[in-house]
C-alpha cells in the first residue's frame, strides 16, 4: 500500500488505536518535513572552506568541538579540526595511502564516494574500524576527474554519523581536465550541502522518528561546509562550484535568485560532455554537481543567492518551500580570462549490456520493525549476497520506483555507470545525468535505468542515499567475481 494511503485509511483519529505508538509518538504532524528557517538579510558567517590535503595525509574520525550557531561551542563528529572534513586533491594515475585513525567512541569506517576501488578499501559496512584504532587505506586513483567524497558507512549508523559531521569531498583531477582551464584556485569552491536539526544549544540533533524514516530526516537550517548563513565575496567572473548534497534526505533544485542562467559541466564521477546551461538544477542525497556560475553580469556590491526552488512535491515533503542557501557578494571587479568551451571530455557511451537486473524499491508501512524500506522485497542482511555479477560484465539495472510514492537516489558501489533512461514521473534524463554517475534520483512513479561495467572484484553494496531508507534496511550486496 502506498504510503499516503495507509495514512488515509487509518485517518487521523484511528492513529492510535490502529498503528500503536510508533505513528502516535511521530505526532498529527503528517508533514515530516521540517521548514528551513533561513530569513532574508543574516547571511553574515563568511563560507568556511575545508582545507585541502593529498593523498597520503592522514585520516582522524574524531569527537570535536566546534561552533555552527556563533558562540555557541558543541561537540560534532569530524575528520580535521571541527565538523566535517579536509578535501583530498589528487591525481588520476596516483597511489592513495591513508592512515585513517578511529579516535571516536563508537565504531566507524571510510567510504569513498564515487571512487572505484577494491572491495576490500570500500568501507563496506562489514568493514568496521573499532574505538582507538587504525587502518591503512592503500588505492590506485584509476577515474577520470570528477568530484567524489568520503564517509562513514557501518549499516544503522551511517546516518547519524553523517549528521554529525563526519563527510568531506576528494577531488580527482587530470591533464584532460586542466587543459580545459576552468575556474582554479580561489575561483573553485565546494559547496558541501546539508540540513541539520539543531537544538537550542546549538548541536546537532539526530532523532528519527518513523514518521522521519519513511520520508528521511531533515531539519531546519542549512548549514554550507558547516557555515550557517554563509557568505561568499566574488569577484565579476566565473566560478567553478563543486556541489555536494551531503544531506540525509534533503534534495536541493538549485537556482540562482536573480533568475540567471549557470552551467553544470561535472556530474557525480566526472566532467561532462559539454557544458549544459540550466536555470535549475536538481540534486538529491550523495549526488554531485560541479557547475560554472558567471558573476561577470553584476556590479560590484551587487549580491545573488543560491537558493532552492520549490519543485513539484516529491514524497512527503520535498520540494514545497523556497529558500536561500548561500549568498554571494559582488566584492571586485576583475576582467575574466576564462571562455567556456564549447565541448568538455568526452564520454564514451557504455554498450553491450548483457543482463538486465530488476530491483522494486517499495516502502512496507506493515513491517514495523526490521525494516520498512525494501528492495525486490527484501532488507538489508550483511550475510546474504543478493546479486552475483561476473567480473568484467556489463549489466543494465532498473530501479522501479513506480509504486512508491517517496523519492529514493538510488547508489550502487564499485562502478561509475551512466544513465540509459527514465520512465514514468519527470520523465527525462536530466543536463546532470548526461556524465559518469553513481547515484540516481528515483522519484515517485520512475523507473531508472542506469548501465555499467563491473571492474572491481569482491563485495559491494548498493542502497538508497535516503539515509534514513539505507539504515531501515534499503541496501542489498552484490558480488563481482
Ligand atoms: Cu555515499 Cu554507500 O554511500
Ligand atoms: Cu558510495
Ligand atoms: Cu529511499
Amino acid at each position: 500500500m502506498k504510503r499516503n494511503e495507509f495514512l488515509k485509511s487509518l485517518g487521523f483519529g484511528t492513529i492510535a488505536l490502529v498503528a500503536g505508538e510508533g505513528l502516535l509518538s511521530c505526532g498529527m504532524n503528517m508533514d515530516a518535513a521540517v521548514a528551513p528557517n533561513v530569513t532574508d538579510g543574516e547571511f553574515i558567517n563568511a563560507l568556511e572552506i575545508p582545507e585541502t590535503i593529498n593523498g597520503t595525509t592522514p585520516l582522524v574520525a574524531q569527537s570535536i568541538q566546534d561552533e555552527l550557531l556563533t558562540g555557541k561551542k558543541v561537540m560534532v563528529q569530524g575528520y580535521h579540526n571541527g565538523i566535517l572534513g579536509p578535501t583530498f586533491r589528487v591525481q588520476k594515475g596516483s597511489n592513495i595511502n591513508i592512515a585513517f585513525q578511529n579516535k571516536m567512541s563508537e565504531h566507524s569506517n571510510v567510504h569513498w564516494h564515487g571512487l572505484v576501488v577494491p572491495a576490500e578499501m570500500d568501507g563496506h559496512p562489514e568493514q568496521m574500524v573499532m574505538p582507538n584504532e587504525s587502518f591503512n587505506i592503500q588505492f590506485p586513483i584509476n577515474q577520470q576527474a570528477g568530484t567524489s567524497w568520503y564517509h562513514p558507512h557501518i549499516h544503522k549508523t551511517t546516518a547519524k554519523q553523517v549528521a554529525q559531521g563526519l563527510a568531506g569531498l576528494f577531488i580527482v583531477e587530470s591533464p584532460e581536465e586542466k587543459a580545459l582551464n576552468l575556474p582554479s584556485g580561489s575561483y573553485e569552491i565546494p559547496l558541501i550541502i546539508q540540513d541539520k536539526r539543531l537544538t537550542t544549544d546549538g548541536s546537532i540533533k539526530y532523532n528519527p522518528t518513523m514518521m522521519e524514516v519513511m520520508s528521511g530526516y531533515m531539519g531546519e537550517t542549512i548549514l554550507v561546509n558547516g557555515t550557517y548563513k554563509p557568505f561568499l565575496n566574488v569577484a565579476t567572473r566565473f566560478y567553478r562550484f563543486r556541489v555536494l548534497n551531503g544531506s540525509s534526505a534533503r534534495i536541493y533544485n538549485l537556482a540562482l535568485s536573480n533568475g540567471a542562467d549557470f552551467y553544470v559541466i561535472g556530474s557525480d564521477g566526472g566532467i561532462l560532455p559539454q557544458p549544459e546551461k540550466v536555470k535549475n538544477l536538481m540534486v538529491s542525497s550523495g549526488e554531485r554537481a560541479d557547475i560554472l556560475i558567471d558573476f561577470s553580469t553584476l556590479k560590484v556590491g551587487e549580491q545573488v543567492y543560491l537558493i532552492n526552488e520549490t519543485f513539484s512535491t516529491m514524497g512527503t515533503s520535498q520540494g514545497t518551500q523556497s529558500y536561500k542557501i548561500i549568498d554571494f557578494i559582488v566584492k571586485n571587479q576583475e576582467s575574466d580570462t576564462f571562455k567556456m568551451p564549447s565541448s568538455l571530455i568526452p564520454v564514451p557511451k557504455i554498450a553491450g549490456s548483457s543482463k538486465t537486473r530488476k530491483f522494486t524499491i517499495t516502502m512496507d508501512m506493515m513491517a514495523m520493525s526490521g525494516g520498512m524500506h525494501k528492495i525486490n522485497g527484501k532488507v538489508y542482511d550483511s550475510n546474504r549476497v543478493d546479486e552475483t555479477v561476473s567480473f568484467g560484465a556489463t549489466e543494465t539495472w532498473e530501479f522501479d520506483n513506480s509504486t512508491g510514492d517517496e523519492a529514493h537516489p538510488m547508489h550502487i558501489h564499485g562502478v561509475q555507470f551512466q544513465v540509459v533512461s527514465r520512465i514514468g514521473g519527470r520523465n527525462t534524463i536530466f543536463p546532470q545525468e548526461k556524465g559518469w554517475k553513481d547515484t540516481v534520483l528515483v522519484a515517485p512513479s520512475e523507473k531508472v535505468q542506469v548501465i555499467m561495467k563491473f571492474e572491481q572484484k569482491g563485495k559491494f553494496v548498493f542502497h538508497c542515499h535516503n539515509l534514513e531508507h539505507g539504515d531501515d534496511g534499503m541496501m542489498l550486496n552484490f558480488e563481482v567475481k
